[in-house]
């Protein structure tokens, strides 16, 4: 029947149907290829996700100190539009108004993070009272409106004291003082918080603030003391999970959130797929691996070489305290992976130049990888439970002549991450449950105001919240525990 049909014809009839416009008579069986209700698992957690630099702003009050990213925020060139977080989404103040939003959604949870030197505004020593304050104040909030908090200890905001009077992470002082406040913290919280996260994205930070120069702290050090400052953070984490529990109450769950390097294998044969585990193992020995193995692998050691990290049988043991989850930040394919017959047995594909992205370049589209990292991480480290920690996409985000924001661009990237993720949960991989970052647009590290990764627009002269239509499709997806019809 179709070959009567020219291709446009066929759109045509398509675009008619999605109209509403009846095409077929009613009493037509359903198209062959009509999908399934994919659902997730019963008890899956939906949540969003925001960090306390990006939206807190009131960097001056209530006796917080500072961070290296005020420092860095306020250095002329560091940041594109020249702005800063200094006021951000005033979410100090507005954060019941912020917690409405979540209730508009419907999502059960939400992961925020503490601002440390807003607890110990010097890093260590006495702690500020307003500032845990705060924290009790969200946090009570939140259950208040049976919203399940998710707390990180660190989303990059390390208190500038540490970093002048210890060379920040460079020094294993700084792991030490992250597990006094990760104690303190779960000391003060986990009567009502019961998961933690402890550290995010130790992939990002260490190699952009410490080694490229282009976040905070903005240094440029040589490979060998960017592995140390890794190795210290990986030791400040093992640290922090062993004074969660000393100090916590029993139960609490506590666990990393990593943007571990994503490897896709190149096509889904068995050998492409045993490349990509091996790759996966081998491109994150340097923080996740150390983590769930206890070790560095022998080709990460090769490969460093003189540059390897110094460290004592004892700091890795430290450091490979068990977990309880692992939350993994995941938006991007990072490396295509093809089986190759040359040691170590796998190369990477170089993107084409027209490879797809989103708004931001380097958000490239693979809506795969939320199948692939979550599936090989919990294979290659044994992983029992899996958050994903943060996915999510900018778009330009313009505010239409009605007042509406069409965020199609972030629906399509969503639609096709979720149902990967659903393809994932239905065979198995151990995923509890999903952070979309971010609740709201927030002030987006080097690049300020300028790229929106919220599903609630910000007016940041006004401070007005507005839902975009993402909103309405992510709230049918919590609804409904599943996507697509
Ligand atoms: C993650 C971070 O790397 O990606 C978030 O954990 C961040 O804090 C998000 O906002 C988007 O990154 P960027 O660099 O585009 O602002």
């Amino acid at each position: 029947m179709f070959g009567k049909f020219s291709r446009r014809h066929f759109a045509k009839l398509a675009g008619a149907s999605a109209l509403g416009v009846a095409t077929a008579p009613a009493h037509a069986a359903a198209p062959a290829t009509a999908g399934q209700p994919a659902s997730f698992p019963q008890g899956f957690v939906w949540g969003t996700a925001t960090s306390s630099y990006q939206i807190e702003g009131a960097v001056n009050e209530d006796g917080r100190g500072r961070s290296i990213w005020d420092t860095f925020s306020h250095t002329p060139g560091k940041i594109e539009d020249g702005t800063t977080g200094d006021r951000a989404n005033e979410h100090y103040h507005r954060y019941k108004e912020d917690i409405g939003l979540i209730k508009q959604i419907g999502a059960k949870a939400y992961r925020f993070s503490i601002a440390w030197p807003r607890v110990f505004p010097d890093g260590t020593g006495a702690p500020n009272p307003k500032g845990l304050d705060f924290y009790d104040r969200l946090v009570d909030e939140l259950l208040k409106n049976g919203i399940e908090p998710f707390a990180t200890l660190y989303h990059w905001d390390l208190p500038q004291a540490l970093e002048d009077r210890r060379g920040g992470w460079r020094s294993s002082e700084t792991s030490k003082a992250f597990a006094d406040y990760a104690g303190h913290m779960a000391a003060r919280l986990t009567d009502r918080v019961k998961s933690i996260f402890t550290i995010n994205e130790a992939g990002r930070f260490v190699t952009f603030g410490y080694g490229l120069g282009i976040d905070a702290p903005g240094l440029k050090l040589p490979d060998a003391d960017v592995n140390q400052v890794r190795h210290h953070v990986a030791l400040a984490h093992g640290l922090a999970v062993q004074a969660i529990r000393a100090r916590g109450r029993a139960g609490t769950k506590v666990g990393p959130a990593e943007n571990l390097a994503t490897c896709v294998p190149a096509f889904d044969t068995p050998e492409h797929v045993r490349a990509a585990e091996i790759a996966t193992r081998e491109l994150n020995s340097g923080f996740l691996g150390v983590i769930l193995e206890g070790k560095y692998t022998d080709g990460f050691l090769q490969y460093a070489g003189s540059n390897a990290p110094k460290f004592t049988a004892e700091e890795l043991k430290i450091i490979s305290s068990p977990n309880d989850f692992v939350g993994l930040n995941i938006y991007a394919p990072q490396f295509y992976i093809a089986a190759s017959d040359k040691p170590p047995g796998w190369k990477m594909l170089p993107f084409p130049a027209s490879f797809p992205h989103m708004s931001s370049d380097w958000l490239r589209v693979g809506p795969e990888t939320i199948y692939w990292a979550p599936r090989l991480a919990a294979k290659v480290w044994n992983i029992e439970n899996i958050y994903i920690s943060e996915n999510g996409t900018s778009s330009e985000d313009k505010v239409s002549a009605d007042g509406q924001i069409y965020d199609l661009d972030r629906i399509m990237y969503l639609r096709n991450y979720l149902r990967q993720l659903q393809r994932a949960t239905s065979e198995g991989v151990p995923v509890r449950g999903y952070f979309l970052w971010s609740l709201m647009d927030n002030f987006e590290w080097i690049y300020g105001y300028e790229k929106r990764f919220g599903i609630f627009h910000v007016d940041f002269a006004t401070q007005r919240r507005t839902p975009k239509l993402s909103v309405d499709f992510y709230r049918d997806v919590v609804a409904r525990n599943a996507i697509g019809v």
